[in-house]
């Protein structure tokens, strides 16, 4: 199915809004009570220790798990995700962690992987002009479409992982701890490829441990622990705050060593965020 660009929601519009939404594992509450809002034009940042649900919770809103119970509005409309090709259709992609990319073909064929025949039927040709034009738009660095994806950084891995979910114009995608394997540099291109699809009016939902990845490219921040909401967070929150959210603590080793380190940074005339 292709979506054309009148399909966009207007930037600010709620597109995902989750109530009370709660999953069980048989007798572990992996989630309860949930609560989450993603508008057109924003990011989102799912942050949370490990086990705080937040894997569960991007899977819910893939169609890979079903809830136990709650509700799940999309534009407006309530939905079931009953399946990934449901969350799929209404216009919600994923980036898993492992990409899910194939090493031996190149970036052309990784973009149109499972849509060769349907539902462009689009020749080489046509593939190739897509891939560039759309690598152009988010201004990724990739050197060639016809390189293989061996051949390839980090972060040009994920910004074809990125720009394949984007082939079927969603209006969210999700992210699942997209810097987590890279350098500097690398982290740096893969938020800017953010920003540019933040641009174009998406949604975006991204699961992160870096602090300062969340608050460079975050417009809101929402904290699960122990699969609940614990706060929702500007990104000029200090580490301090989002860590004793995070931890459940108000005092502890881990904040007072980033408000340390940051405030060491400040002294040398740095930039703390
Ligand atoms: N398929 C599953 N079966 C049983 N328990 C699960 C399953 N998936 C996750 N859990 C449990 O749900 C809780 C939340 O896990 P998860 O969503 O993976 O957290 P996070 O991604 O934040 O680390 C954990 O207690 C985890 O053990
Ligand atoms: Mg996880």
């Amino acid at each position: 199915m292709v979506r054309n660009d009148s399909g966009v929601p207007e930037k600010g519009m709620t597109i995902l809004k989750l109530s009370n939404v709660s999953k069980n594992f048989g007798a572990v509450s992996a989630l309860t009570d949930i609560e989450l809002e993603v508008k057109a034009g924003e990011v989102v940042a799912l942050v949370g220790d490990n086990g705080a649900g937040k894997s569960t919770l991007i899977k819910i809103l893939a169609g890979v798990h079903q809830p136990s119970a709650g509700r799940i509005e999309f534009c407006g409309k309530e939905v079931a995700l009953d399946s990934p090709s449901r969350a799929l259709e209404l216009g919600i992609a994923t980036v898993f962690q492992d990409l899910a990319l194939c090493e031996n073909l190149d970036v052309v064929a990784n973009l149109f992987l499972g849509h060769e025949m349907s539902p462009w039927n689009l020749d080489e040709v046509s593939m190739e002009v897509r891939a560039w034009t759309l690598l152009r738009e988010l201004a990724a660095r990739i050197p060639s479409v016809r390189e293989p994806i061996a051949s390839l950084s980090g972060g040009q891995r994920q910004t074809v992982a990125i720009a394949r979910s984007l082939l079927l114009d969603p209006k969210i995608i999700m992210l699942d701890e997209p810097t987590a394997a890279l350098g500097v540099a690398q982290t740096a291109e893969v938020l800017n490829l953010i920003e540019r699809v933040r641009e174009r009016g998406l949604g975006v939902i991204i699961i992160s441990h870096n602090m300062e990845d969340v608050r460079a490219v975050a417009d809101r921040i929402v904290v699960l622990r122990l699969g609940r909401n614990n706060g929702v967070f500007s990104p000029d929150a200090s580490n301090h705050e989002l860590v004793a959210a995070i931890t459940g603590a108000t005092e502890n080793a881990v904040s007072r060593r980033i408000d340390r380190k940051s405030g060491e940074r400040a002294d040398l005339g740095g930039n703390p965020a």
